[in-house]
């Protein structure tokens, strides 16, 4: 390797915190080669002779740098015509014969793009994180565009976004403007994607890529994943298993319309084009506007799904969920306790219910504001967020200082970014409603949008947020929800009816920002009348997110199960309620696998039932930090058998904790294979304990056995699950 070629490549452990120029050297060679490094892949990139800037490998990494010019080499694959299939960001309107990932009309009304590649710098941020730069800028128009890789070593996890400006005389068009455009090589695809409707959130579905375009998309405007979420994996060659397998996670940091193609094209490689949906999106750009994209993010393994997982997982508690290394409240929230029938004493009594259940915060869901028009039902008052007189004379603040006597904090729901067409701010304001001037209004849940599009609109959402703390000084706690998707998309305030559903998001991104610049750690749920809204792009600013307004157990089993591949533990609201016809023992457990809540009638609880959900929730304290913290595995999908099992163990592999489940109630149906464990050292040796048994019952578990981790891996352990044992959590600890 010559100095100048060893002088291009980067590596992302690299401890220097500065950017590194290369344009001088990109210009001086003929081949620039740029691989991004993490700690098992490599994703390697390549400016050839005519500055084409293409995909030349990604997977797990060689040994030898130098070898990845050799890979392409060895595929024998029919001709690339337009030299441009493994495009690294492919333009259209020139050589082009594939889904683009920018396409746009310059100023003088031409529809060509062509993209060459200019210099690229790297920044080392940390010891751990880097960010490349590279610029393309089209040889006959100023028109640039910047792609952005930034690398997580240690994690595996690659975020990708683009910055795109022109100074052409005149607005340009961006018909077209991906995140990423990935090139995979493989003789099969394999893609596992979900889909759902409210209550039904994360249902997968697996099927081998074949050729042309598999698009995942969402039209939907807010709430938009609840038909189909943005996540999904590819596995390549054949399908990814828990332990075993090729496969590739991606995500678009994104709360509103998104758009993923996945083409096999005719060559049988896979592209995979992602980023914001331009459907009803063309978006002008003036002379030296920037227009900036925002990441979509992916991670690989060749140690299959469950690797990945992790990976995942632990960048996100690190990097990108608000306080993800951080504690979570326990919650007993009234929503399905009382609907919207509540009054002061009816709150009082719950507060003294929240501390004797031995939770940590009070939860005050809808139907607590509205005078004119009282919250009385879903139908009214969607935005006049004043408490209601008569459930509460004395107001909220009154209720927090209730809850801090009783020795409890105190939280709150509010669905601010909505508005009741019965309401005095839909009367005040109609012209801060997202609807068409001229068309019907139609409703989602019997209300519609704001238009956050608008300044003096996300001013208002903030001011909603700020008005409650200011108050409030020791509110504790926000949950905000999101219950309607976007019908007849139309802002008063936009000039250009194009830029909606982009300056939406946007705008709710803006309002977030000023509320976290003020209240930067308040613990706050994403709702979207269950999971319809979960992404990373929405997570920055939250804490948690609530998969599903569905919390029958069984069904948040197979759920959470999905939902785990994507988002780690500490992240999930899991609510015991009174969803679903198992014992209160099941859905305890059941909810203990995430961040534990309450929102059944305390007071109703036979006297068996409470002391068990108050040793539970003492169980649950001492095992949360795991819970939350420690690395998840996956080890008996209830997909493929009748029992579920997910072990969740400590950095230091000294302890555990092990949810078991029967998922089939046919008769004679249990447990009869051991569970194999993952995760543990082979060499260390273990007593696995049974925790959360219901008042009366005994373990036919005996704890005092000591096994080793290795016996534990291989040979497993058996839960002893039967008909009346269907849910088993064990804990387990090294003994020396
Ligand atoms: C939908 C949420 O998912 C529920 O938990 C509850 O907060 C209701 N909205 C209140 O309207």
């Amino acid at each position: 390797m010559n100095r100048l070629h060893q002088l291009t490549y980067y590596f992302n452990h690299g401890a220097v915190a500065i950017a590194v120029s290369l344009f001088t050297l990109a210009t001086v060679n003929a081949q620039t080669i740029i691989p991004i490094e993490t700690a098992h892949n490599a994703l390697v990139l390549q400016a050839d002779a005519k500055k084409d800037l293409k995909t030349i490998f990604f997977g797990k990494k060689l040994a030898n740098k130098e070898e990845y010019s050799q890979v392409s080499g060895q595929y024998k694959q029919t001709d690339d015509y337009s030299e441009q299939l493994n495009a690294a960001y492919t333009p259209s309107g020139s050589r082009n014969l594939v889904e683009p990932a920018i396409s746009v009309t310059h100023a003088d009304g031409n529809n060509s793009l062509d993209l060459s590649y200019v210099d690229h710098t790297v920044t080392a941020i940390d010891n751990n994180v880097n960010l490349l730069k590279i610029r393309l800028k089209d040889p006959a128009y100023n028109f640039e565009v910047t792609l952005f890789y930034k690398s997580f070593y240690k994690q595996d996890v690659i975020e990708q976004w683009t910055e795109i400006k022109h100074s052409e005389k005149g607005i340009v068009t961006l018909n077209k403007y991906a995140s990423a455009n990935l090139h995979l090589k493989s003789p099969h695809f394999w893609l596992n994607q979900y889909h759902g409707d409210w209550a039904k959130e994360m249902q997968p579905e697996q099927s081998e890529l074949t050729h042309g375009i598999k698009t995942l998309d969402s039209k939907l405007g807010t709430r938009a994943n609840l038909f189909q979420p943005s996540v999904f994996m590819i596995s390549l060659d054949k399908p990814g298993e828990e332990n075993e397998g090729n496969v590739l996670y991606g995500a678009l940091e994104w709360s509103g319309n998104f758009k993923i193609d996945l083409e096999l094209d005719y060559q049988n490689n896979l592209r995979i084009i992602a980023g914001m949906n331009n459907y009803a999106s063309p978006y002008s750009l003036k002379p030296g506007e920037l227009f900036t994209t925002p990441a979509f993010l992916y991670t690989f393994s060749n140690q299959g799904k469950g690797d990945a997982s992790r990976k995942l997982q632990n960048w996100a508690r690190n990097y990108k969920i608000l306080d993800g290394k951080g504690s979570r409240l326990t919650l007993l929230n009234n929503w399905e306790a009382t609907y919207f029938d509540f009054n002061e004493q009816k709150l009082a009594d719950l507060l003294k219910d929240t501390k004797k259940l031995g939770v940590d915060l009070f939860l005050l869901d809808d139907g607590w504001f509205g005078n004119k028009y009282p919250r009385n039902d879903d139908h009214a008052a969607l935005g006049d967020w004043q408490e209601n007189k008569k459930k509460l004379p004395n107001g909220i603040s009154s209720l927090v200082k209730e809850a801090d006597n009783v020795g409890t904090k105190f939280g709150i729901w509010i669905e601010p970014e909505m508005v009741s067409p019965k309401s005095e701010l839909y009367e005040k304001h109609p012209d801060w409603v997202v609807k068409q001037p001229n068309r019907p209004e139609h409703y989602f849940r019997n209300q519609l949008e704001l238009d956050l599009s608008n300044p003096k609109v996300q001013d208002f959402v903030f001011s909603v947020v700020d008005g409650l703390f200011t108050k409030n000084p020791k509110l504790a706690y926000i949950k905000w929800d999101c219950n309607a998707v976007i019908y007849n998309a139309y802002s008063a305030h936009l000039k250009n009816q194009s830029h909606f559903y982009i300056d939406y998001v946007r705008g709710l991104y803006t309002v977030l920002q000023r509320i976290r610049a003020k209240y930067p750690t308040i613990p706050m749920m994403l709702c979207s009348g269950g999971g319809g809204r979960v992404d990373y792009g929405a997570l920055q600013y939250f804490t948690e997110f609530w998969p599903s307004d569905n919390t029958d157990p069984l069904e948040r089993i197979f759920m959470q199960w999905e939902y785990s591949y994507f988002y780690p533990a500490v992240s999930s609201s899991n609510h015991v309620t009174d969803w679903g016809k198992q014992s209160i023992k099941f859905r305890t457990d059941v909810a203990m696998m995430g961040k534990l809540g309450f929102d059944i009638v305390v007071s109703k609880l036979p006297e068996k039932e409470l002391q068990f959900c108050q040793e539970a929730i003492k169980n649950y304290n001492d095992v949360k930090a795991i819970i939350w913290q420690g690395d998840q595995y996956r080890l008996a999908d209830p997909r493929s058998g009748s029992v579920a099992s997910m072990l969740y163990v400590n950095e230091e592999k000294t302890e555990g904790v092990i949810f078991n489940y029967q998922v089939n109630y046919r008769y004679g149906e249990s447990s009869k294979y051991p569970v194999k464990l993952n995760g543990l050292d082979a060499n260390k040796k273990y007593q696995i304990k049974e925790i959360n048994l219901f008042p009366g019952t005994k373990s036919p578990i005996d704890g005092s056995k000591t096994y080793t981790g290795d016996f534990l891996m291989n040979i497993g352990f058996n839960p002893i699950l039967n008909t009346d044992r269907t849910s088993v959590v064990l804990k387990f600890e090294e003994v020396k």
